[in-house]
């Protein structure tokens, strides 16, 4: 089979782990890289050896069979619409696009140019996030009635939140739109498109100004299952989890160290006596050495699940798998991040005009 060339659209932090997963791809040459700042663009392909830089994003598309967009998402919808229409297959970093209008316009030139587009929702490749949905695929906890997603973090863990310059703090929402996407895929995933019920989004005096409403809750609701976000600028202990409530037990993922854990013991007199949250952490325990192993292994081979959802791609390309993100998923992504977004933006609004006089900000 003929290898097709790729060219990563934005140099910048992200970029690496998409370089790094391309030349481990069978199949596949990164032909070059285009950065708005050239120095950007000049450090990537010194660090991975890429013979050209181009000078404008048309020269690429022009060139490349895959276009990579790792841009900031105000320009993901422009670069995207060229793409398509040159007829390229696509990976865009997370979201897709910001406007649902654009996704919609969009949508008709991608079923009419026979394009495959995968978009970064990287998360779903996470060694523990595929075992939890292994043990809910199984049935191991039953129905899912409930997804629970905490992104508690703090302007001394997220570089995003620090200073007023960062491109996260002019989306809708703030910064919480740069994330959204993660959580909106994984309750698709998990539980299907449940609704939007409910956005509270309060500002507290220390809202720092990438996250104008640094206290924030998303509800959403379906016929028998409920999801909800919570996303918080003011906690020191940067948590990150993902927890699946099922009718017969929960599975509880922290994403940072991609361990997963699952109880579907019952409530009994003894493990009253014992103490039920003793008698999981010793069946954790006994989990943990072969799961720490496989963690260990994968950090020294430089294994992301980028890494796991390009090659995932890359098969699709070939004709030889799944596309890894359905339409369905960018979808429901899409429109619901606008929908969320927008309505904190709407309640900070609300909030600063109902109260100038006490300095909300
Ligand atoms: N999937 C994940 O886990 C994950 C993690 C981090 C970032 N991201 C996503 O990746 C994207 C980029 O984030 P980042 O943190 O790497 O940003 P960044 O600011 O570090 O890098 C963006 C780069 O794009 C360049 N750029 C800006 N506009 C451009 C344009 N029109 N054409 C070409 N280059 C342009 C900038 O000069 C910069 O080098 C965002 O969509 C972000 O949400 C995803």
């Amino acid at each position: 089979m003929s290898q097709l060339s790729v060219g990563i659209v934005g140099c910048g932090l992200i970029s690496e782990a998409h370089l790094k997963a391309w030349s481990t791809t069978d199949g596949f040459t990164i032909k070059g890289v285009f950065d708005t700042n050239a120095e950007q663009a000049q450090k990537r392909a010194k660090q991975f050896d890429v013979a050209n830089i181009y000078t404008d994003l048309d020269q690429l598309i022009a060139n490349c069979d895959v276009v990579d967009v790792c841009t900031p998402p105000a320009t993901h919808a422009m670069i995207a619409e060229k793409a398509i229409a040159a007829k390229r297959h696509l990976v865009m970093e997370k979201p897709m696009v910001t406007d649902a209008a654009d996704w919609t316009r969009m949508t008709d030139l991608i079923a009419k140019s026979g394009t495959k587009i995968a978009v970064i929702h990287n998360i779903k490749f996470l060694h523990s996030v595929r075992q939890a949905k292994q043990w809910v695929d199984e049935g191991r906890i039953g129905k899912v009635i409930r997804v629970q997603r905490e992104f508690l973090t703090s302007a001394t863990n997220d570089r995003m939140l620090v200073g007023d310059k960062h491109w996260s703090h002019k989306l809708p929402g703030g910064r919480w739109f740069e994330t959204l996407p993660h959580e909106l895929y994984l309750t698709h995933w998990f539980a299907g498109p449940l609704e939007v019920d409910h956005v509270t989004a309060i500002s507290t005096p220390n809202a720092p100004s990438g996250a104008p409403a640094d206290e924030v809750m998303v509800s959403l609701r379906g016929a028998s299952c409920i999801a909800s976000f919570h996303f918080s600028a003011n906690c020191e202990q940067n948590r990150r989890m993902l927890i699946l409530t099922g009718t017969h037990g929960h599975i509880t993922v922290d994403l940072l160290s991609d361990f997963a854990s699952i109880t579907t013991a019952k409530d009994s007199k003894w493990k009253r006596a014992v103490g039920a949250p003793i008698v999981q952490a010793g069946q954790t325990i006994l989990r943990s050495a072969p799961d720490r192993s496989r963690y260990g292994v994968q950090h020294l081979r430089g294994d992301s699940p980028h890494q796991r959802i390009i090659h995932s791609l890359a098969k699709a390309l070939q004709g030889k798998g799944e596309d890894p993100t359905p339409i369905a998923e960018v979808d429901y992504v899409v429109r619901n991040c606008e929908l969320i977004g927008r309505e904190i933006d709407r309640q900070v609004a609300a909030a600063r005009a109902a109260q100038p006089a006490h300095g909300i900000k």
